[in-house]
């Protein structure tokens, strides 16, 4: 193809350098700045997370305490934009209202924005960082007809994220602390993976010059289907469609039928051809929070028998398919009682910080040139036009 490469999927291409995040999938290993995925899961808070993602290397106590300060001062949004829920129906999607909300929150931000400009930019992550929350919370209690609830300077970023979704004005939520950890760890394992499909999405947006927030809403965009952060969503489904232990031979078949489009959903990754990090410590985190909550839910027995059958079966070892983040984020959201259409809301909000900070050192590179990729031209040529009076 001349001086180009064909590469459907880009299985082959790197498209930036980054500093940001690695990963070795044939080894199972995913760093932030450098960082060790379970040394941040288990020692780390999300805002230290997202500290280290945006700024290179860990907070000193004092640059940690002026960043969580800097990110609760931003959580409020305009009452405006609440007024942009209203044009939803009901039932709308929380992805669909998410993705339109924030990228209306351009109209707020953008008209002064230089986006050659670090502090301008450094400002717009704040934001989004902050605001994330706050918007998916207010999706959601649009979506159940309940009144939104205005973010908490006190709490933490999880335990915030829970009271905007679950406190009533009669009756405040009570924030337990484990559930409160295991949300915070979600966020965690979410934040950032480097140039996965929302990821390239954000970047190629921005590559333009577009604003920070409507790159972002091209991440949520990007997000949303099931091959990728729609996963979650889809694999609590597919739990609920097995239903009960009989039925998962039935649907092992099917995922091996390769006649039939059905897929193991929540397992299998791109990058990761050995087993995904995330998911080892989001598979302790889920034990945790059923033991605590003494959940016994027919549906994680599903998963459980499921996860044993698939890591023995010869179709799922040979292709390396194992279960990945998402298998066992969805339990854990739902022990929670979030309900699933908010669980790729969740994932979106996480990731925000890992599409802003891609964003930023995309912006922060020398000679950053607009994304346009080539492509292989497979339809006619040099054909004879008639006018439509002769056709
Ligand atoms: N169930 C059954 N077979 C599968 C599955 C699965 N979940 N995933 C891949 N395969 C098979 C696929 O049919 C193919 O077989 P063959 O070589 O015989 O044609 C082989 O494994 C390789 O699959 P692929 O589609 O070429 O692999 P990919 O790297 O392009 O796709 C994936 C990766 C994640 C899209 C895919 O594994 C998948 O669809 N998984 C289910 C959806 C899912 O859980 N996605 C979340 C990913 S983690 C969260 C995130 O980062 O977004």
């Amino acid at each position: 193809y001349g001086y180009f490469t064909y590469d459907p999927g880009f299985l082959a291409t790197a498209s930036c350098e980054s500093a940001i995040t690695y990963i070795d999938g044939g080894k199972g290993i995913l760093q932030h700045r450098g960082y060790p995925i379970d040394s941040l899961a288990k020692q780390a808070d999300y805002l230290e997370v997202c500290y280290i993602l945006l700024n290179g290397a860990a907070p000193t106590k004092s640059q940690y305490d002026e960043f969580k300060n800097t990110i609760t001062n931003h959580t409020m949004v305009h009452e405006k934009l609440a007024h942009f829920f209203q044009g939803f129906l009901p039932d709308a999607h929380p992805m669909a209202m998410v993705c339109g909300v924030v990228g209306a929150l351009s109209s707020f931000y953008h008209s002064d924005l230089d986006i050659d400009d670090k502090d301008q930019r450094t400002r717009s992550a704040h934001r989004l960082i902050a605001k994330m929350p706050t918007i998916a919370a207010m999706a959601y209690k649009y979506s159940i007809g309940q009144p939104f609830v205005y973010p908490r300077n006190d709490m933490s970023y999880a335990e915030n994220f829970l009271h905007m979704m679950f406190s009533v004005p009669a009756e405040e939520y009570k924030v337990s602390p484990t559930i409160a950890k295991a949300m915070d760890r979600i966020f965690t394992l979410h934040a950032d993976h480097e140039q996965n499909a929302s990821t390239s999405t954000v970047r190629l947006a921005g590559s333009s010059g577009a604003n920070p927030y409507a790159c972002i809403a091209a991440g949520v965009a990007s997000l949303w289907g099931p091959a990728h952060g729609g996963a979650n969503e889809a694999c609590l489904n597919m739990l609920e469609e097995i239903g009960s232990l009989e039925n998962i031979p039935k649907y092992v078949a099917k995922a091996k039928d390769k006649a039939d489009p059905f897929r193991l959903m929540g397992f299998g990754h791109r990058v990761y051809k050995n087993f995904d990090p995330r998911a080892t410590v989001m598979r302790e985190t889920c034990h945790e929070v059923l033991k605590e909550l003494n959940i016994k839910d027919p549906l994680l027995d599903v998963a459980m028998e499921l996860e044993r059958i698939a890591l023995e079966d010869e179709y799922f070892v040979s292709k390396k398919l194992y279960p990945n983040v998402d298998f066992y984020s969805g339990i854990i959201l739902k022990a929670i009682g979030i309900p699933t259409s908010m669980f790729t809301v969740i994932f979106a909000m996480s990731r925000t910080v890992g599409w802003i900070s891609h964003w930023d050192e995309m912006l922060s590179q020398p000679g950053q040139k607009i994304g346009r990729p080539r492509q292989k031209y497979t339809g006619e040529l040099d054909r004879e036009f008639t006018p439509l009076h002769d056709r």
